[in-house]
């Protein structure tokens, strides 16, 4: 088994590497004039097991595109299998129709991996469950809950409330809310434009009690920031937050300090180099390392 670090992520490769006792190669990524990409892999591939690391973070289509030139670089080589771990999909929030003649890009992107010659994917967190649906080889969708589990094992005594900033997000809510057997709480958020968003009420009781907001991707801030208002003027105790994906675009991490947010926890799934305190940082190297143990074992029993 070799692992076939991208550009997206400098450090996970090299850990769940560690962690694997297995060689880890850095793919050499440079671009023309026009900014094509030119793709590089030194190392023998042959007949082995090839796990490519890479998050479709921001630059998203870049990161996308290397991914597709690693997968079919890989399967020149003549790997045996090719496993993609994606902590981070990109796209995956647009896997609906939302308007007339909308294109469904988390099926297109999931179709595009496949075609370029991915043999299993292993993720976590993604958007919706239908998403896996839209792949026809294996999906491991890794789920954070166990980390956020952990966190909060003192909830029941401590007044807590799970809250989800949206309806979108009820399943992820209620799974955390019966793991750890309290309570739960919905914001009725809506869109009226791409990019923003309107909070109008909460369904549930969170007056006088420790809220923690679970989402999955943080990207502007706006949802989340909207809902620590929303929730502190009705009353909220205190407002902590677990958020796996942090995209963290524009003045997202001004929104977080100027909010009554007072902690967030992130996962690892996206590279950032620096954070403010209020943020922190859980790994996730275990549950990949876990993963992608099992799938190796799996092949060679
Ligand atoms: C929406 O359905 C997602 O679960 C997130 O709530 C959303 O993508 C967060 O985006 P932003 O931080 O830009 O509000």
């Amino acid at each position: 088994m070799i692992i076939l670090n991208g550009t997206s992520h400098p450090y996970l490769a090299e850990s769940i590497a560690t962690q694997l006792k297995v060689p880890c190669i850095q793919a050499d990524v440079k671009r023309f004039e026009d900014q094509e990409l030119c793709i590089k892999v030194t190392g023998e591939l042959y007949e082995e097991d090839v796990i490519i690391l890479q998050s479709t973070c921001k630059p998203a289509n870049d990161h996308l595109i290397e991914l597709l030139l690693l997968i079919d670089t890989v399967k020149r080589a003549g790997a045996r299998r090719i496993i993609c771990a994606i902590p981070y999909f990109g796209y995956s929030r647009q896997d609906r129709p939302n308007y007339k003649h909308s294109p469904l890009s988390a099926s297109l992107v999931a179709s595009l991996i496949e075609a370029a010659g991915a043999h299993q994917i292993l993720t976590l967190d993604l958007h919706s469950k239908q998403m896996e649906g839209f792949f026809k080889v294996g999906v491991q969708n890794m789920s954070t809950l166990g980390l956020y589990k952990n966190l909060f094992s003192d909830a029941k005594e401590n007044n807590y409330v799970i809250v989800s900033p949206d309806i979108g997000g009820l399943l992820r809510a209620q799974s955390l809310s019966n793991a750890l057997d309290i309570d739960l709480a919905v914001i009725n958020k809506s869109r009226p434009q791409p990019g923003q968003c309107a909070m109008h009420h909460i369904i549930g009781e969170i007056k006088d009690k420790n809220c923690i907001i679970i989402d999955d991707i943080i990207d502007s801030g706006g949802t989340l920031t909207k809902a620590t208002h929303l929730l502190k003027e009705n009353g909220a105790k205190s407002i902590t937050a677990c958020v796996t994906h942090a995209v963290l675009s524009g003045d997202c991490l001004q929104k977080i300090n100027n909010s009554p947010l007072e902690r967030l926890y992130i996962t690892n799934s996206i590279y950032h180099a620096e954070l403010p305190p209020k943020v922190k940082v859980l790994p996730i190297d275990d549950l990949f390392s876990n993963a992608l143990r099992f799938f190796h074992k799996d092949r060679n029993e």
